[in-house]
């Protein structure tokens, strides 16, 4: 079976040479930059400061490579509400230190609610079918990466799962390990940056804030407890200590303001461009149809009230362009009698 161990022997040999070669400077067997991925991240994630700054933190101790060695490199949860870029962030480490979006694993751990699901994860016991395949939800190259790559495992929704799945998860995090209950197989999860993702207490800190920590009810020092103190009880609602305990950094994702809408505008467009120039295509916004798609923007729904606009309004009216103009490769988008229309740039 290519565990790990195997294959980061294979890899060593041809980064040692490498080594050897670059003389006696401190070289870090991963061959990712952190500066990298965070110009990565800055451009594409927006009104996430903090957890970014995190974010780089990890990747630089990451690099170095002086981690405890039985552990996983790195154990992060991510809180916040709904569309504000938990799973996106994970996505584009995924895709800066990997090339690929999707070259992490990701368990949606909504699909393991129930207690005895815990099998998915581990393989069923001894005498259960399936038990001697050992079959597990875990994708093992991209959880276990490689010597000059870690792996990156993302439990989406961590709240939705079991107390039985999570309690399988202990070990995991403690001992960077996972043995299967038939006894012959065991995961390595060492090389691995683990994330996890929750809703948890979202909603629970954001009420107190909105109620207690804006106009006279804060200047008259009328806040009992902060949004944080919300969410920490939130957490232990749902957490164990023993798990709380074991996670590197809880990082808080904020809710997407207004004086984000310019940004995520730019961002999408950016997205769209990048596919349009497939087809030789270029397009720009006017400034009355970027105020239309800011306008009528409800937080509850995070950026993805952005991406819903671009999908179902202005990309139709954009593909329908392209297909009527088709020598024609630059547009404008613009907005008139409540309705989107592309034509033909002009110059
Ligand atoms: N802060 C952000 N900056 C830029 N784009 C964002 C941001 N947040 C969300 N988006 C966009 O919205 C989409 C949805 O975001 P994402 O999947 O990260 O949500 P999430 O925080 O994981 O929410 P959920 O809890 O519902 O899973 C992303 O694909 C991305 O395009
Ligand atoms: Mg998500």
């Amino acid at each position: 079976m290519p565990f790990i161990n195997e294959r980061l022997e294979a890899n060593r040999e041809s980064i040692e040479k490498d080594w050897a070669a670059a003389g006696p400077v401190r070289v870090s067997r991963f061959r990712f930059e952190p500066d990298a991925v965070m110009s990565r991240l800055r451009d594409k994630i927006v009104g996430q400061d903090e957890a970014l700054v995190a974010m780089e933190a990890m990747l630089v101790r990451v690099k170095a490579d002086i981690g405890e060695e039985n552990r996983p490199l790195a154990v992060n949860l991510f809180l916040g509400p709904t569309g504000v870029g938990k799973t996106e962030t994970v996505r584009l480490i995924s895709e800066a230190i990997h090339g690929n979006r999707d070259g992490l694993c990701r368990i949606d751990m909504n699909t393991l609610a129930q207690e005895h699901y815990a099998a998915a994860l581990t393989g069923a016991p001894p005498g259960y079918v399936g038990s001697k395949e050992g079959h597990s939800l875990f994708d093992l190259d991209k959880v276990q990466g490689s010597f000059s790559k870690p792996g990156i495992l993302l439990f989406d929704e961590i709240e939705k799962a079991s107390k039985e799945v999570v309690r399988t998860l202990l070990n995991v995090l403690d001992t960077g390990r996972l043995v299967f209950p038939s006894g012959n197989r065991e995961i390595d999860f060492r090389n691995t940056l683990i994330f996890m993702t929750s809703n948890a207490g979202a909603l629970e800190a954001e009420a107190h804030d909105n109620q207690f920590q804006k106009g006279w009810r804060r200047w008259l020092g009328l806040s009992p407890g902060s949004g944080d103190a919300i969410r920490d009880a939130a957490l232990r609602k749902h957490f164990d200590p023993e798990f709380l305990n074991r996670i590197d950094q809880i990082l808080t994702f904020n809710r997407l303001t207004d004086n984000w809408l310019e940004a995520l505008l730019d961002i999408e467009l950016a997205g769209l461009n990048r596919r349009l120039s497939r087809k030789h295509a270029e397009l720009s916004l006017s400034a009355e149809l970027r105020a239309e798609l800011c306008r009528g923007y409800d937080g509850r729904y995070g950026a993805r009230e952005m991406l819903r606009a671009f999908r179902q309004r202005l990309e139709p009216a954009v593909a329908r362009a392209l297909l009527s103009y088709p020598d024609c490769y630059r547009f404008e988008a613009g907005f008139r009698y409540k309705e989107i229309t592309v034509r033909q740039y002009v110059k």
